[in-house]
């Protein structure tokens, strides 16, 4: 027994850890599992460089892609998704605004996309969309990401997620009213003598306000709920796990553990960790033979595809890395290779 049992009976898994651990292919593998055992499953990459398709040997992309049966796959672009989000905001509020400021509302918009955060962002909310609304679709979404203490914070706070993208839309728009909309939806200043936003459709807390202002919070309180959904989903240890992937080396332990505890903080469910590249008890001479054969093929790989490169080979070292005194013994290794 691992404890991991039944964690492809999950609604959502986020697989994460620090870079080249084997986030990808423990995703890959659990999806083909998933799908092995009867589920319709999801597997979503996070990544900008992706490398999804690789695994599976096909071309993915931005679209949901089958893979197996059983099995789709997604690449989200988060340039694309922040063009797209900032093309449709702009539509919306050129419908708001006065025909003499659309030019400046376009340059506007161009800058806002490329601000900080904004392609972060907007694969949040492309995140938050898929568990609020393709998990009727699907039996299991599994997301390949990477838990950065930023992207961890914004995933788990509904208000953080929404902040951006409130930002664009409020934006030229600052009425009284408006103001006082946003007030309303940030938690903690919920005023008593208004209805609660979330949590009745039916109610109308916009009630008196001009057509213009009145679609903007309707938007904006549209994008809250779906954050609101997505936040219940990823919060409920019955639908949802986070499971870490890492090698048995200093600086993944770190990380996870690190990031182990801020998601406890958030209340994000961890399912657990795959401990992945273990040597095998049972490893010999001829297992570390075959070890090297691979090796050989892939800097044969490398000599062929990078040979116009300058390339150094740096050893695997029987310890880890650590320290002045390792780092010191590296870097004669490099000045010895005349760098
Ligand atoms: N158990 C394993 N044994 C041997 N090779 C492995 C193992 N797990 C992963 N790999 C290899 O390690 C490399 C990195 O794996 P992978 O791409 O899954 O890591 P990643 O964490 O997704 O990386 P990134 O952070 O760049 O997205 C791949 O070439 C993969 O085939
Ligand atoms: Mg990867």
């Amino acid at each position: 027994m691992s404890g991991l049992e039944g964690i492809s009976d999950l609604r959502t898994v986020f697989v994460g850890g620090k870079g080249g651990v084997g986030k990808t292919t423990m995703a890959g593998a659990l999806g083909v599992h998933a799908a092995a055992r009867g589920k319709r499953c999801l597997v979503v990459s996070t990544d900008p460089a992706h490398s999804l398709g690789d695994l599976f040997q096909r071309e993915i992309g931005d679209r949901i892609t089958g893979l197996t049966a059983g099995l789709w796959g997604l690449e989200i672009d988060p340039d694309a998704q922040a063009r797209r989000h900032v093309d449709a905001v702009t539509e919306h509020m050129k419908e708001l605004a006065a025909p003499e400021m659309h030019k400046e509302l376009t340059r506007q918009m161009a800058l806002a996309r490329h601000s900080p955060g904004a392609s972060e962002a907007a694969l949040l909310e492309r995140i938050a969309g898929l568990i609020a609304d393709q998990l009727d679709e699907y039996d299991l979404i599994i997301f390949d990401t990477a838990p950065t203490g930023h992207t961890l914070r914004l995933l788990s706070l509904p208000e953080a997620m929404a902040a951006w993208t409130d930002g664009l839309l409020a934006h030229n728009r600052r009425s009284d009213e408006l103001g006082k909309v946003l007030k309303h939806l940030t938690p903690g200043q919920s005023r008593a003598d208004l209805p609660t936003p979330f949590d009745d459709p039916e109610e109308d807390p916009f009630q008196g306000m001009d057509r213009r202002t009145r679609r903007i919070a309707e938007t904006l309180l549209e994008r809250r709920r779906l954050f609101h959904r997505a936040r219940r989903v990823m919060t409920d240890a019955s639908r949802t796990g986070f499971l870490f992937v890492l090698t048995p080396e200093r600086l993944p332990i770190l990380e996870s553990a690190r990031a182990a505890r801020t998601l406890k903080e958030f209340q994000i469910p961890v399912r657990g960790a795959l401990v992945n590249r273990v040597i095998p008890a049972d490893a010999d001479g001829s297992f570390l033979a075959r070890r090297r054969e691979r090796e050989a093929r892939y800097l044969n790989d490398i000599g062929r595809e990078l040979g116009d490169l300058a390339l150094l080979r740096i050893p695997m070292h029987a310890e880890d890395i650590q320290g002045l005194e390792d780092l010191e013994g590296l870097a004669w290794y490099l000045r010895e290779h005349g760098m």
